[in-house]
């Protein structure tokens, strides 16, 4: 006898199908990326692979080396900006800054970077705030192409009309332009910026700490992860985190209800602040 399953149900079934095979084959493990958001990738990567089927992507990815590099630089979702939330910001140079001023030397991790809007919007903040030179700043993501483009600190012209506005509600101190040159309907931002920043890959899945961090900021990446993963990832940002350390989610995220809620305090519960305590 036949068993007819829903669309749905197939649809699900060709999904854990193509993660368990590039999991095995590749190495690479998105089983634990939240459902939804994946399967509309997924769909989307089938698209630009011009293929009507998972079972035929799946085909595809393990048989061709090459698709599965465009699999990786299209999986995940790599929307950011500059000065992204200014409230955020506000809240670091209130209840953050003050703290960091007390340390000689600072780390700060984020995890999950994309193409950089956001590293180079905490290197502007911390030049205003006079503790760049202290500082250093990692990024990291598991995307070669965002990091690239985090590297080389290019960003489209079109964009600087919406982050100079972010940038002063986010407290900004000066004039956002003195921070890029323009050429080519491009801005590129100066390299002092850049001085204190190291970028490299690193998967928040199956790559371990790396070092110890006064500050780790990781936004808009734990929504893309079911709660399995989620716990992983807070595990590993509770060990890289210095006692007293600071941590930073977005705005839909979370460290409640997880194993390590009752390690860290709320330094501001709005903007997803916390302070490792234990
Ligand atoms: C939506 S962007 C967030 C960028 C920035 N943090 C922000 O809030 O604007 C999510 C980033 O997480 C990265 N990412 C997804 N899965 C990851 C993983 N397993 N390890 C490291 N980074 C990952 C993606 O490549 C993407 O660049």
């Amino acid at each position: 006898m036949i068993i007819h399953l829903s669309s749905m149900m197939l649809e699900d079934i060709e999904i854990n199908l193509l993660l368990e095979g590039i999991y095995r084959y590749y190495g690479f493990d998105f089983r634990n990326y939240s459902r939804v958001s994946i399967t509309r990738r997924i769909w989307h990567i089938a698209y630009i692979e011009g293929v009507k089927s998972i079972s035929a992507l799946q085909d595809k990815v393990l048989h061709d080396r090459e698709c599965m590099k465009r699999f990786l630089l299209n999986v995940s979702v790599n929307v950011t900006s500059m000065f992204r939330d200014p409230s955020f910001y506000l809240a670091l140079r209130s209840s953050v800054i003050p703290i960091l001023r007390t340390y000689p030397f600072i780390r700060i991790w984020h995890a999950g970077c994309s193409s950089g809007e956001e590293v180079y919007s905490m290197a502007i903040l911390l030049q205003e705030e006079g503790l760049y030179h202290r500082c250093r700043l990692y990024a990291t993501d598991i995307n070669e192409r965002v990091l690239s483009q985090a590297k080389a600190g290019i960003f489209p012209l079109k964009f600087m009309q919406g982050y100079t506005q972010n940038y002063l509600q986010a407290g900004g101190k000066k004039s956002f332009s003195e921070y890029y040159l323009v050429a080519d309907n491009y801005a590129t931002f100066n390299t002092s910026l850049r001085e204190n920043m190291i970028f490299s890959l690193h998967n928040l899945v199956s790559d371990n700490s790396f070092n110890e961090f006064n500050v780790i900021i990781c936004r808009n990446v734990l929504i893309y992860f079911d709660k399995t993963l989620q716990t992983r990832v807070h595990k590993l940002f509770y060990e890289s985190l210095t006692k007293f350390g600071i941590l930073t989610l977005g705005k839909q995220e979370s460290i409640g209800f997880s194993d390590y809620e009752s390690k860290y305090k709320s330094l501001d519960k709005t903007e997803k602040i916390y302070r490792r305590i234990d």
